[in-house]
């Protein structure tokens, strides 16, 4: 289960790489700058179709080169898949089994693929999108007719907020509500139910790692006393005002509070990785739980910013999932997650010895 083999041509400093990857853990190890987060920002990309790091793919592409590519061969509960990405500075390609994707949601639904890197903790720091993100990977995965909805309330939303600049009438406008509110309801229950489901589960792991008690609080998108209809016709006219639509889903927050008080200003950049990592962990369990599918977990440098007794308790966690492992290390003797199935070693964007 999980992705077998990898081969990447001209991302970042990896000219051609070729690696197999372990079915339970492989770990990557090499000095500063020799490309080990790009091999993870390589795998992450098959399942997600973008990077953990930016949100423009051509930055990716090699000094020099016109394109990237990946390739990756996936053990799913279907057998045995090929994924392939190829990005220009104009597009990005993405195919499965030999043809062209229909969405990069396609992909995922092959391979999902979660991050833990020491950037996590900007999922406590920054606005609430990395957060909708978080929920909307979550509950795809486990709630695959979520996609449909999600598609739908963006290409209504799109459309009315084209109408809103146009200052086309209110009844143009409002052609689109029916549909924006139908699918944006669904993604609100579907969302609802998985945060519930969430703090379940991360609960004890907190518990276990900060002593702390967290809340999950999942903020709809539009004034708590309100229905989304009638949110919707309230803001009718600032609507138009302001010429985009200001209440609905893509508007939600989740709000991640430890012992009553927000995270964001109450913990520290360590505890912050803890809580962010500790969430991630828990989406795989979820997903565990729900689906057929191995996810596949990158841990990038674990043991940055965590002392030595919270990076043991971070990969107690981290072992009691089912998940296939990939991690990197700058410590070639890194022993803490146990024996790696297969280890490589990187140096200057290549496979050494
Ligand atoms: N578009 C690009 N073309 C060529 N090289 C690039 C490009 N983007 C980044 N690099 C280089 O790739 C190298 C590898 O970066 P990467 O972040 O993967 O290294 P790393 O092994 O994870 O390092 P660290 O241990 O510091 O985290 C860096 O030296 C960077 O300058
Ligand atoms: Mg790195």
């Amino acid at each position: 289960m999980g992705l077998r083999r990898l081969q990447v041509t001209d991302l970042r400093c990896l000219r051609a790489v070729a690696l197999d990857i372990d079915p339970r853990y492989t770990l990557i190890s090499g000095p500063n700058g020799s490309g080990k987060t790009s091999v993870l920002e390589a795998i992450y990309f098959l399942g997600r179709g973008r990077s953990f790091r930016t949100h423009r793919p051509a930055r990716l592409i090699r000094n020099g080169c016109d394109r990237f590519i990946v390739f990756g061969e996936v053990d799913s509960a279907r057998g045995m898949v090929s994924l392939g990405i190829e990005v220009t500075a104009e597009r990005l390609r993405a195919r499965i089994a030999g043809r062209d994707a229909t969405s990069v949601a396609e992909l995922a639904s092959q391979f999902p693929v979660q991050i833990i890197d020491p950037d996590i903790h900007q999922l406590i720091e920054l606005g609430p999108g990395i957060r909708r993100r978080l929920i909307d990977w979550g509950v795809f995965h486990v709630e695959p007719p979520f996609l449909i909805a999600w598609q739908r309330y963006r290409q209504a939303l799109a459309q009315r907020n084209a109408a809103l600049r146009q200052q086309q009438g209110a009844a143009l406008i409002a052609a689109w509500d029916p549909e924006l509110l139908r699918t944006g309801e669904e993604i609100h229950d579907a969302r609802l139910r998985y945060v519930a489901r969430l703090e379940t589960i991360a609960q004890p792991m907190i518990e276990r790692l900060l002593g702390m008690k967290l809340e999950l609080r999942y903020r709809a998108g539009w004034p708590a006393e309100l229905t989304f209809d009638e949110a919707l016709r309230m803001h009718a006219t600032h609507d138009r005002e302001r010429g985009v639509t200001q209440v609905g889903p893509h508007r939600a927050e989740l709000v991640v509070r430890l012992d009553g008080a927000a995270a964001r200003d109450h913990v520290s950049r360590g505890q912050q990785k803890l809580l962010a990592s500790a969430l991630a962990i828990a989406q795989l369990k979820l997903l565990e739980a729900q689906s057929p599918e191995q996810p596949t977990l990158l841990l990038d440098d674990p043991a940055a910013e965590l002392d030595a007794p919270h990076l043991a308790a971070l990969i107690r966690e981290v072992q009691a999932l089912r998940a296939q492992l990939v991690v990197t290390t700058l410590d070639p003797d890194f022993i803490a997650l146990g024996q790696p199935g297969r280890r490589f070693s990187l140096h200057e964007g290549a496979i050494g010895s």
